[in-house]
């Protein structure tokens, strides 16, 4: 196991999926609230943040039960921080350090370099340089503009370096992770989806003995595979429930039904389509409509679990970003649209929260989900909102609306697969605007609605940029769509990236 400790840096969460990624588990604890028994830990890692370590309320944590003790990486603003404290010199540099840059110098016969070439690119993203190394500190690598680069402490296990291994345009980054963690260290590599996948029915099946648990399944992939992980661990005790909200795409509430059934999911499906539309008539604001939805879905919810006696815990499909989001430096981001799970449960459930989860990255969810036998092409689906279809209807909801952009987006999504681009986009879907413009079909003067298509490619929904899509398929989907659904006439593409703008258009 591996701690990183969090300095607020972007890319903290990135170190975390590169450790990952060497099947080696770690965990990321804000700076100031870490763990406090470091025993089980075989290294750290302390990230970059943006901080300059000279102002005085940047973190200055204490180290004394980390260094010299466990092997350290210190990471860019780790890097200063060491050596601003222990006898080195950190200033502004004179030059802007960011972005590409080339190893021109690596100290020969060093583990952790090895493998590493010259010239090797690695990405820089700092305005304070070390001008002078700590005590006992000897360069290992340097770039044109920044001589110490690259340090280790003599006499400890201590690394340090000021570009971000992290980045996938630090090309030997990975590498060196590696010789750290694995050469280094000696953390053995032994997280990957199957060991994962005994480790937590063991402990689930520890934790919840004999007691019945409810889950909320929303045909996505994290639920999903968290019900299927519960299924393995307790069987029959697992109830799922599965409402329909009337959002759903096309067909969507059947077929995912039938899916969840062939799985072996005890799984009971609520359609609440009528109790969502009636509660949302007449609603115009994104976040109202995001409100009334969670409230109903809550209600439903309700209803249906205290309909099963004697239930102990509540699963959750949690997953590793909402948790260290809720932990932060920072504390929970500034919320631009309200859709955070975590903190969600509601007082009067009074139930104990499970989420099987709550340690893993998306990716590793989709993996996981695979060693589980779960349908490719389930856990290829792209991110679908939790209030559906409802914030991709600008302005207010009508069964008549829901109609247009469920046949809309039926014809997109199956566009989209039929040309083989599915799964070269992130996340698509079509917006239902609400506005009419005049058309011409046959002789006929129209005056009907207008849809925009949106397709995004992105890793995390946090950054976007709108997809290439081919001008014949555009073509083609936008003439599909005008003469086959009744009620549009005008077919636009959404070219805006985010940010400024955002995935959604609610
Ligand atoms: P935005 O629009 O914020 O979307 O760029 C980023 C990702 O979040 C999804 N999204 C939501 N998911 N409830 C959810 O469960 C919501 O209210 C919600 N709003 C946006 C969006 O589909 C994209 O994947």
């Amino acid at each position: 196991n591996v701690l990183i400790l969090d300095f607020g840096s972007q890319y903290t969460q990135l170190i975390a999926r590169r450790v990952r990624e060497l099947n080696i588990f770690c965990e990321i604890f804000p700076y100031n609230n870490p763990p406090v028994d470091l025993s089980s830990y075989k290294a750290v890692i302390l990230s970059g943040s943006p901080f300059s370590v000279r102002a005085d309320d940047a973190p200055h944590p204490d180290l004394s039960q980390i260094r010299g003790k466990l092997p350290l990486l210190a990471v860019c603003y780790g890097a200063q921080y060491l050596a601003h404290f222990s006898g080195g010199e950190v200033a502004p540099s004179n030059i802007r350090e960011y972005g590409r840059a080339n190893l021109s110098y690596i100290k020969e016969g060093e583990p952790f370099l090895e493998g590493v070439s010259v010239n090797s690119q690695v990405w820089m993203s700092h305005s304070d340089t070390i001008k002078k190394l700590p005590t006992g500190g000897v360069v290992l690598a340097s770039t044109k503009d920044v001589e110490n680069a690259a340090y280790k402490i003599e006499g400890e296990t201590t690394y340090a370096i000021q570009y971000h291994p992290e980045v996938y345009h630090s090309t030997d980054g990975k590498q060196m992770l590696e010789n750290f963690l694995v050469k280094i260290a000696e953390v053995p590599q032994t997280f990957t989806p199957n060991s994962f996948v005994e480790d937590i029915v063991a402990e689930l099946k520890a934790k919840i003995q004999d007691d019945k648990v409810v889950l909320g399944l929303s045909g996505g992939v994290d639920s999903t595979v968290a019900a299927v992980l519960l299924n393995k661990a307790i069987g029959k005790n697992l109830y799922c429930i599965f409402v329909n909200n009337g959002l759903l795409r096309k067909n969507e509430f059947e077929s995912v039904l039938d899916q969840y059934k062939d799985m072996g999911l005890n799984v009971k499906g609520v359609d609440a389509s009528d109790r969502f539309l009636s509660q949302l008539a007449g609603i115009e604001d994104p976040e109202t409509k995001r409100k009334t939805i969670g409230r109903v879905f809550i209600e439903v919810f309700d209803d249906e679990a205290n309909q099963l006696e004697d239930v102990k815990w509540l699963a959750q499909g949690t997953i590793y970003p909402d948790v260290i989001e809720s932990v932060s430096v920072k504390g929970p981001s500034a919320t631009i649209k309200s859709h955070h799970n975590v903190g969600g449960l509601p007082d009067f459930m009074k139930l104990q929260v499970v989420e099987p989860l709550r340690m893993l990255f998306k990716d590793e969810v989709r993996r996981v989900g695979a060693t589980l036998g779960i349908d490719a092409e389930l856990l290829g689906r792209h991110p679908f909102p939790g209030p559906g279809l409802s914030i991709r209807i600008l302005g207010d909801i009508t069964p008549e609306k829901v109609r247009i952009l469920q046949e809309v987006d039926a014809v997109f999504i199956n566009g989209l697969r039929e040309h083989g681009l599915y799964d070269k986009v992130w996340q698509a879907g079509a917006i239902l605007l609400p506005v009419n413009s005049v058309g011409v079909m046959g002789d006929e003067r129209t005056y009907e609605k207008v849809v925009a298509l949106r397709a995004v490619e992105s890793t995390d929904g946090m950054t976007a940029d709108w997809v290439h899509l081919p001008y014949e398929f555009l073509m083609k989907i936008s003439n599909e769509i005008i003469n086959k659904v009744k009620g549009v006439n005008r077919v636009v593409y959404d070219i805006s990236s985010k940010p400024p703008a955002t995935i959604e258009w609610e």
